[in-house]
């Protein structure tokens, strides 16, 4: 929603919005000189983050955010677009505040079931990095790669998560041949490299997004899409050979029907972006499809056990 209604630098502080809890609703409750004295705030996280970049030897990527002056450009108020963007944080709010609770509940497994506990502890890290990470998209004018690690640090959570009720429920694994599990390790990495091309042309578009008119994006898109596109036979090919070989497994024919219906709907939505100028609507679906397919690659890779396959 964030994305498809350009609302990403809705807030230009964080984690207040406008230096308030309760963001404004007019530019009348803003200072005059609000542009200015946002983009000088935004300049001062920047150099900091340069510094940090330095640190691991990112020197080239710290002078890009440097010296790349568009990035301290700073949008005209408008309090739909910093309500939406301000929602997406409430959002991020709850998700923190259940970890957290996931977190304290793990505690009593410390002994029992460590996995539980540790996965917890990695979880809250790797969820307060992102949130100050979230701050570095917005302080960089949602520079492309920031949005990238972003969104994939975002996977890595759902993730995290997903391996969390695998362990904590009772459910029993299923017994598979060995070569499946590897056809979907397979699939797991092939999709993973998909939405990176796709991230890429997430970029291009952005480039363009508000100098060109909709109709215009995809001529203007180059290699990456076209990298991107013809990618999607390789990810039919190895999720529909998943498919065929775990058909008869009726314990996870639910669960690989979904993920095959999901891959499906990815590259339809990617079908239609491609042929009628990327409606809107279609965007944020595209992928949402990719990363729950993902979800679902994680939950059939945990429920597979190949160990005995003399068994099957
Ligand atoms: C199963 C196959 C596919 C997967 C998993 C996939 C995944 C993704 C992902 C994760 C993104 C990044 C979205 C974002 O960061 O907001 C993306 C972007 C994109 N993909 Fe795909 N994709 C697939 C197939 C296709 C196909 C077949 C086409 C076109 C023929 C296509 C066209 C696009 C376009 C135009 C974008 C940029 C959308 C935007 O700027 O919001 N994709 N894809």
């Amino acid at each position: 929603m964030v994305r498809i209604t350009g609302s990403g630098m809705g807030c230009p502080d964080w984690p207040k919005c406008f230096g308030s809890y309760v963001p404004p609703t007019s530019v009348d409750q803003l200072p005059s000189d609000y542009k200015s004295e946002y983009s000088a705030y935004r300049d001062k996280k920047n150099k900091k983050f340069a510094k940090y970049l330095r640190y691991i030897g990112m020197n080239e990527t710290a002078d890009r955010i440097l010296n790349d002056q568009s990035i301290l450009a700073e949008s005209d108020f408008n309090a739909t677009k910093t309500w939406i963007e301000y929602g997406n944080r409430l959002v991020g709010v709850v998700i923190g505040i259940l970890i957290a609770v996931l977190f304290l509940r793990s505690l009593k497994f410390r002994k029992t079931i460590p996995v539980l506990f540790w996965v917890s502890v990695a979880n809250v890290v790797i969820l307060i990095f992102q949130g100050w990470f979230g701050s570095i998209v917005v302080s960089t004018n949602l520079t492309h790669w920031t949005i990238t690690v972003h969104m994939l640090l975002a996977i890595v959570i759902a993730g995290l998560l997903i391996y969390q009720v695998h362990k904590s429920g009772e459910a029993q694994q299923v017994q598979v041949p060995g070569s499946s599990k590897w056809v979907l390790v397979l699939c797991m990495i092939v999709l993973l490299i998909q939405v990176f091309f796709g991230t890429e042309v997430r970029g291009s578009v952005d480039v363009f997004i508000n100098s060109l008119p909709r109709e215009n994006w995809i001529k203007q898109l180059g290699m990456d899409f076209i990298i991107h596109r013809s990618f999607s036979w390789l990810v039919l090919l190895t999720n529909g050979i998943f498919f065929f070989q775990i058909r008869k497994t009726i314990a996870l024919k639910t669960l690989s029907g979904a993920m095959f219906l999901l891959i499906l709907c990815a590259l339809a939505t990617g079908v239609i972006m491609a042929y009628f100028n990327i409606p809107a609507v279609f965007q944020p679906l595209h992928l949402l499809f990719a990363t729950a397919c993902f979800g679902l690659q994680l939950m059939l890779f945990l429920k597979m056990d190949s160990s005995n396959p003399k068994s099957i």
